[in-house]
């Protein structure tokens, strides 16, 4: 029997009217469309909104691994117990949203050694917080991959801030970038995980 791979699609936006949900949703179903039976990853959308973690709460250093808050050891368990990460976040001034830093923030270990896909969108791609983003998954000791899908935005949806988006339609032209990027997660995970 073939044991499927679990890997989180991070959410990273929390704001009321976003897209966030809609964009990892699509990702998400990228990744499916471009995995092999024969090494089944099961990619499980997770919506910060569903964990919600009050902010830098925990009195110790979260490298210590003791947490005091059950939501904090729940999201421990669950970060954990995954094996990739596909973080798909949208540019905020040209950072990435507060509420994805401190969801990595709130955990160390869990998140070292594996194998973590940057995806971003905004007007230009997301280009500058796909770059904060993966100084801080270097620092956390992840092993990022090497194609980082920056998906651009068109300005008409970023001003109608609709709160919905066809992301297949819009994001089109990203499509072969994912799969390779999936291509890699793929391998990484098929090499294990890093010491
Ligand atoms: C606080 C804030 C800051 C933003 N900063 C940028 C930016 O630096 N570059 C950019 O291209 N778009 C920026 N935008 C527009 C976002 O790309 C757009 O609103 C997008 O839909 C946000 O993703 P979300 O809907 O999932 O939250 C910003 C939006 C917000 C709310």
């Amino acid at each position: 029997m073939i044991h499927s791979t679990e890997v989180l699609v991070i959410a990273g936006s929390v704001r009321a009217r976003r897209i966030a949900p809609q964009v990892a949703a699509w990702v998400a179903e990228v990744g499916r469309a471009a995995t092999s039976a024969a090494q089944p990853i099961a990619l499980e959308v997770v919506d910060l909104k569903d964990w919600p973690l009050p902010l830098d709460d925990e009195p110790g250093v979260p490298a210590g691994g003791h947490y005091e808050h059950e939501h904090t050891r729940a999201w421990s368990r669950k970060v954990a117990a995954a094996q990739a990460f596909v973080f798909v976040t949208p540019q905020y001034n040209w950072g990435y949203p507060a509420a994805l830093k401190n969801a990595l923030d709130h955990l160390y270990a869990e998140w070292a050694g594996k194998p973590a896909m940057i995806v971003t969108y905004g007007g230009h791609g997301g280009d500058r917080c796909s770059e904060q983003l993966l100084q801080v998954c270097q620092g956390l000791h992840m092993a990022p991959l090497a194609t980082r899908p920056r998906m651009k935005l068109p300005r008409t949806h970023i001003e109608a801030n609709a709160g919905e988006i066809d992301p297949a339609k819009e994001f089109a032209d990203h499509l072969d970038e994912l799969t390779q990027a999936f291509a890699e997660l793929a391998a990484a995970l098929a090499a294990g995980p890093r010491q």
